[in-house]
């Protein structure tokens, strides 16, 4: 049977830009699975989530590919079709929430309108289900009465989730949901989300650049570098034993506080100059071979298992 969503060979292509911001990626997700996606600023994540959105700006030039969600292709698929899957098959949490939310509603008023479009519920019950919703992710019931403006970023996230609880996405799109929060409440909104995951048995796509929030809840991991995934497997395998040198610089990244102060940062080397062609690694990477900036390495089984996009490791 086909996974729950499978993405094949999907790219976007926005105007003035020399190539594709998502190139040519494919993973898939079953039910219940979360997939972590991380890479640094500007490879690709948010694109990646707003293309299996249907969310394609003016901006955008051009897509191919294929993205179906339980064997219903997406793309092309008509505005109206599309609406009709927000909430139930598949739901966002943004990476700033303000705007996932209504800025000129009380949040109450978003619950109601949003239970009563997706679960047929009367205002009254509604507004019951709401505080239970809350109450559940350690919101108070007073803020059913705000504005979003008046709730902090890590209460915002959690309205989703409450949200998220109540329509029970078959899939749900999390683009960096704990990167606006401080530490102690991006441990309790992960928390909540492997709740959903538990009870709701949703899939999470799951976009960070943060490793150990992606370590912590997800079973796979996609790493991303310049719109194309590098690198792919199980998390403990990419985690523990990382195969592509830009994995292994991402996981070195992470400060830690066990290491001598003069080893616990460490950086990816800029790129020299403009990529010409071969690996778009090549000019960053401690690794590289003559055939790396020669020839783009295709995703292929790795030696450690998962698969890589690397001339010099495999
Ligand atoms: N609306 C847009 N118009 C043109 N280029 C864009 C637009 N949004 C993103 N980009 C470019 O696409 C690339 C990927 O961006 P994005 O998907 O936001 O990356 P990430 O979420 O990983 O930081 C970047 O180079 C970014 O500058
Ligand atoms: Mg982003």
């Amino acid at each position: 049977m086909e996974p729950l969503l499978v993405v094949e060979h999907f790219s976007v292509q926005y105007q003035r830009m020399d190539r594709p911001a998502v190139d040519d990626v494919s993973l898939s997700l079953n039910p219940g699975q979360v997939l972590g996606v991380v890479g640094e600023s500007g490879c690709g994540k948010t694109t990646l989530i707003k293309g299996i959105l249907g969310f394609f700006p003016h901006c955008v030039a051009g897509v191919a590919g294929s993205v179906r969600l339980e064997g219903k292709e997406l793309l092309g698929l008509p505005d109206k079709e599309r609406r009709n899957l927000l909430g139930t098959s598949m739901d966002v949490i943004a990476q700033d929430s303000g705007t996932s939310l209504n800025p000129m509603k009380r949040i109450g008023k978003q619950f109601s309108q949003i239970l009563g479009e997706k679960l047929g519920l009367s205002y009254q019950s509604s507004m019951i289900y709401a505080r239970e919703l809350l109450a559940r992710v350690n919101c108070p019931k007073e803020l059913l009465n705000r504005f979003p403006f008046q709730l902090s970023g890590g209460q915002r996230q959690r309205v989703l989730i409450a949200l998220a609880f109540a329509l029970r996405p078959k899939l749900l799109l999390a683009d960096e949901p704990t990167s606006a929060l401080d530490v102690t409440v991006q441990g309790q909104v992960l928390r909540e989300l492997e709740l959903l995951r538990r009870d709701c048995k949703s899939a999470i796509l799951l976009i960070s650049h943060n490793l150990g929030a992606v370590s912590r809840i997800a079973d796979q991991v996609a790493v991303m570098y310049q719109g194309q995934v590098v690198e792919y497997g199980e998390t403990h395998q990419v985690m523990d034993t990382p195969s592509h040198p830009y994995t292994k610089g991402l996981i070195a990244c992470v400060p830690s506080l066990s290491l001598p102060k003069s080893q616990r940062l460490y950086n990816i080397p800029q790129g020299g100059k403009e990529w010409e062609g071969g690996c778009r690694f090549a000019s960053r990477c401690p690794e590289r071979i003559p055939d790396c900036q020669r020839q783009a390495p295709q995703l292929r089984p790795g030696k450690k298992g998962g698969l890589v996009a690397c001339h010099c490791c495999g």
